[in-house]
């Protein structure tokens, strides 16, 4: 059944976060917007069961999507379970991932592919080895490299590549990654850098890019332009093939108002909105009670009813 919030939208996608650990530190990240309090976090993340009974469950809202997300979803060694039980559940259209890619090696996409993975994100924001590093404080270029390549030799296509913009480090190197974009076939994504806090964040303040000079070229050279229903997203299709998303978060009404998305916390909390950490659902306390499904279904109609566009017109 389809379930709208009190904004009139429906709940397509479920992004759960199976760890919070990575092993990258980049300088940027939001950490899926959530900021574990202890230690104690990082060691109660949800089994593959307990995944999976709740996205088993989510079906009923109206839940079609799932992408796993980290962290480093890879740090994980049942990883490959987690998705081989996502994939198999009946209505679940798409179990993507998102990766730095450090860990795409050709046997881990195979058997990503073999398990039931759909699509899969790669993380990075540059083509440099000395800027990667000083992004995310590792030498892990080539390995990310080669992870794109493995990713699609095993047929994970079409695989997006997320780039933050950052001022500074990539914001005039945009035909750099177009030409990569080609050269490789991959599907480029350029993400505003978000943050929870912009009157406070320094980082922001000094990093930040206005993505509308960007749209404005990419507009010139398009040739054809669609915006998509996901969170009204705008994808430019070059003469050439080459296909550049651009994603908005920061301000954008459109943005919100189009958001079919609900989150899990790698610790098994229910998370309406990206943006907030104050209105979380404890989900796993009932699960781990092994209550039953209906429960489980009113937690999460509790959850969508929290939810609210942040930013509003
Ligand atoms: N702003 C925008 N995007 C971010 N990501 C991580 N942190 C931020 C941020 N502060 C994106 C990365 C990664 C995805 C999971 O989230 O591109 O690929």
């Amino acid at each position: 059944m389809e379930i709208c919030d009190r904004y009139g939208r429906t709940i397509v996608d479920i992004r759960v976060s199976i760890t919070q650990h990575c092993n990258l530190n980049c300088i940027y990240c939001h950490h899926e917007g959530y900021h574990e309090r202890s230690n104690s976090v990082k060691r109660a993340e949800m089994t593959a069961e307990e995944i999976q009974r709740l996205v088993s469950v989510s079906r009923r809202v109206g839940i079609k999507r799932v992408k796993i997300t980290g962290g480093e979803p890879l740090l994980r060694h049942d990883v490959f379970e987690i998705i081989s039980k996502l994939s198999k559940l009946k209505g679940i259209n798409e179990v993507s991932l998102v990766t730095n890619g450090v860990l795409l090696d050709q046997d881990t996409c195979d058997r990503l592919k073999y398990e039931g993975l759909k699509r899969i994100n790669i993380s990075l924001d540059t083509l440099d080895s000395q800027t990667y590093f000083d992004v995310t404080r590792k030498n892990m270029l080539t390995k990310v490299l080669d992870g794109i390549t493995h990713a699609q030799n095993s047929g994970l296509n079409p695989i997006k590549i997320n780039t933050v913009l950052l001022k500074g480090i990539n914001d005039t190197r945009i035909r750099e990654f177009i030409e990569f974009a080609k050269k490789t076939g991959v599907i480029l994504q350029l993400i505003e850098l978000m943050t929870f806090d912009e009157n406070n964040d320094t980082f922001f303040n000094r990093y930040h890019v206005d993505p509308s000079p960007i749209e404005e070229v990419l507009e010139g050279i398009a040739k054809h332009i669609e915006v998509r229903q996901m969170q009204q997203r705008k994808r430019y299709h070059l003469n050439d093939g080459t296909v550049i998303e651009i994603v908005r978060p920061m301000h954008n009404s459109a943005f919100c108002a189009n958001c079919k998305r609900l989150r899990v916390t790698s610790d098994g909390h229910l998370k309406p909105c990206l943006m907030r950490e104050d209105n979380l659902i404890d989900i796993i306390t009932p699960i781990r009670r092994n209550v039953s499904d209906e429960e489980i279904y009113q937690l999460l109609l509790q959850a969508i009813a929290l939810r609210e566009p942040f930013f509003k017109e």
